[in-house]
C-alpha cells in the first residue's frame, strides 16, 4: 500500500544529524582544496572584490541582472545614507529559447534590453558624457583575472548557450552595446552571491556571507589572500580581502559523501551538464519540481503500486512541468482534506486523486523541501567553521528562500543540529548564525560594487 511507499520514500529523503554533520565536515575540506593550488570540485573563484563598503559611497550606477529566470536592469542612486537608495528598474523574462540558443542570440537580447532601458527609463534625461558603468550581475561561474573580466567555465541551472563556455563574456555584451550605439560600459562583472554579500553588509555588518536560495544555490564570503593558495603567486598582501565565489553547487560532484536517491541520478543524467552541479541539483529551485516529478511517474509505472490508476498520466510525464512552486502549493495546503493539492492535480495534471494519494503528495513534497533545507544549511555551516564566524548575520536571497514554506526554520533547524548549539532560552534570543532575507545584491550590491571598483581605480591600485 502507499503507506510502504511513504516509508521507503522517507528512508531515502531523510539526512538525519550526523549525515549533515559528515557532509559539513567534507565540505570544509572541500572549501580548502578549492582555494589550492591543484584546486578541486568547487571552484572558489576569486572575485576581485576586495572591501566592504564603507557607507560613503555616492553616484549613479546601472546594474544588470542576468539570473535564471529573469533579466533585470536598475539604474541606482547612492546616497551618503545607508538606508536611502534610489532604485529604478524594469523587468525582463529570459525567452526561454534563449537558454539553450546561440550566444550572438543571448547578447542581442541583452543590448536591446539595455538600449530600451536607457532610452526611456534613466532617470537623468540630459544626453549621456562618455559611457555609463554596469555592474553586470551574471550569476554563472566564471573565471576572472579582473573585475571587469569573466571567463564562463561551465553554464549551470538549465542554461546551454554555445559559443560562450571558455569565452570572457563581458567583450562580447560590449560588442554588442557598441553596435547599437548604446552609451554603457561593463565596469564590473559580480556574482549575485557577492552582491548579496556586499549589499547585505551595507545595511548590517554582521552580514559576513550572501547566499542564493533560488533557481540555483551558492554562497560568497569574505577571504584572506594569505589563505588563498592558488593567488601566491600575485604576491598581494596576506591580509588583504577578497571575496570569494564559491560556486557550491559544484559540491560532491565526485559523490563521495551525498545522500543520492535514484531520481538525483536520472536528474543529471538527463541534464545538459551530467556530473556538474550535484549539490546544486538536490537543493536549487530548478530541480524541486522535478524531483517531485519524478518520484510521482516511477510510482505510477510500478506495477505493485497502484497510483493515479486507470489515468493517462501524459502531462505529468512531460520533463521540467512542475516547478517549484507547485511543491510550494502543495506544502501550503492548509486544508485537512488537501483539498487544494487535489485542485492543483486536476487543473494542471489532469489528474484525480483519491485521500491516500494526496497524502503521499504532501508527503513527498515535505520531504523534498526538507532535505533541500538540511543540505544548505551544511554549506552556511561549512563556510561559518572555516572561518570561525559564530556569531554572524548570513544574508540570502532567492525564490526558494523568500517563498518555499518552512524552508527558513527548516535551514535554521539544521543549523542548530550541525553546530551543537544549547537549546534557546527565549523565542527572541538571535541563534549564533542567523540566515535573514538579504538587500537587493544585484541592485544595490552591483551598484556599491561599481562605485568601489571605481573608487580602488581612482587611488591608483
Ligand atoms: C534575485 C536577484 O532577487 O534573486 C538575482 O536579483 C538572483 O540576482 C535571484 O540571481 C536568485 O533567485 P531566483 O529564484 O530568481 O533564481
Ligand atoms: C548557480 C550559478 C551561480 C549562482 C547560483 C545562484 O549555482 O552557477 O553562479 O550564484 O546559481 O543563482
Amino acid at each position: 500500500d502507499l503507506l510502504t511507499e511513504i516509508k521507503s520514500l522517507e528512508e531515502a529523503f531523510t539526512v538525519d544529524t550526523t549525515k549533515l554533520k559528515q557532509i559539513t565536515k567534507h565540505f570544509v575540506s572541500e572549501l580548502e582544496k578549492g582555494l589550492s593550488v591543484e584546486g578541486g570540485s568547487i571552484p572558489m573563484n576569486p572575485t576581485w572584490v576586495m572591501d566592504f563598503p564603507d557607507g560613503y559611497e555616492t553616484g549613479t550606477y546601472l546594474a544588470l541582472d542576468m539570473g535564471g529566470t529573469n533579466l533585470r536592469v536598475c539604474e541606482i542612486t547612492l546616497t551618503n545614507n545607508k538606508s536611502e537608495f534610489d532604485i529604478v528598474q524594469s523587468k525582463y523574462r529570459m525567452p526561454e529559447e534563449l537558454k539553450t540558443g546561440h550566444s550572438e542570440e543571448l547578447w542581442e537580447y541583452i543590448a536591446d534590453c539595455l538600449q530600451q532601458f536607457v532610452e526611456t527609463q534613466r532617470s537623468d534625461k540630459a544626453p549621456v558624457q562618455g559611457k555609463i558603468p554596469l555592474g553586470f550581475t551574471f550569476s554563472y561561474p566564471a573565471t576572472q583575472n579582473y573585475i571587469d573580466e569573466g571567463i564562463l567555465q561551465r553554464w549551470t541551472k538549465g542554461f546551454d548557450i554555445d559559443g560562450v563556455e571558455g569565452e570572457n563574456v563581458v567583450p562580447m555584451l560590449d560588442a554588442a552595446l557598441a553596435q547599437r550605439g548604446v552609451p554603457i560600459v561593463v565596469s564590473a562583472l559580480i556574482n549575485d552571491t557577492t552582491g548579496t554579500l556586499i549589499a547585505s553588509a551595507y545595511t548590517d555588518p554582521k552580514m559576513k556571507i550572501g547566499c542564493i536560495f533560488g533557481t540555483g544555490c551558492n554562497a560568497a564570503y569574505m577571504e584572506h589572500c594569505g589563505s588563498i593558495p592558488k593567488l601566491a603567486h600575485m604576491n598581494l598582501p596576506a591580509d588583504m580581502p577578497m571575496a570569494i565565489n564559491c560556486e557550491w553547487g559544484a559540491f560532491d560532484n565526485e559523490h563521495k559523501i551525498l545522500p543520492r536517491t535514484k531520481y538525483d541520478i536520472i536528474i543529471d543524467k538527463e541534464s545538459p551538464r551530467p556530473g556538474q552541479q550535484a549539490f546544486e541539483k538536490c537543493i536549487a529551485g530548478l530541480y524541486l519540481g522535478e524531483i517531485f516529478r519524478l518520484i510521482m511517474v516511477d510510482l505510477h509505472d510500478n506495477k505493485d503500486v497502484h497510483i493515479f490508476e486507470g489515468q493517462d498520466i501524459k502531462h505529468l510525464r512531460k520533463p521540467y512541468t512542475l516547478d517549484a512552486s507547485f511543491l510550494s502549493a502543495i506544502e501550503d495546503d492548509p486544508f485537512e482534506n488537501l483539498q487544494e493539492t487535489a485542485d492543483l492535480f486536476k487543473d494542471k495534471l489532469q489528474l484525480t486523486c483519491t485521500q491516500p494519494e494526496l497524502e503521499l503528495i504532501r508527503r513527498a513534497a515535505e520531504l523534498i523541501g526538507t532535505r533541500a533545507a538540511r543540505l544548505s544549511a551544511c554549506g552556511v555551516a561549512a563556510i561559518c567553521t572555516k572561518k570561525n564566524l559564530q556569531p554572524c548575520h548570513v544574508g540570502a536571497d532567492g525564490s526558494v528562500f523568500n517563498k518555499y514554506p518552512h524552508f527558513k526554520a527548516r535551514g535554521a533547524q539544521a543549523l542548530r543540529e550541525i553546530l551543537d548549539w544549547p537549546a534557546k532560552s527565549n523565542a527572541s534570543e538571535e541563534d549564533p548564525v542567523e540566515i535573514l532575507a538579504a538587500e537587493d545584491g544585484s541592485g544595490v550590491g552591483a551598484a556599491l560594487i561599481a562605485a568601489l571598483t571605481l573608487k580602488r581605480f581612482s587611488k591608483g591600485d
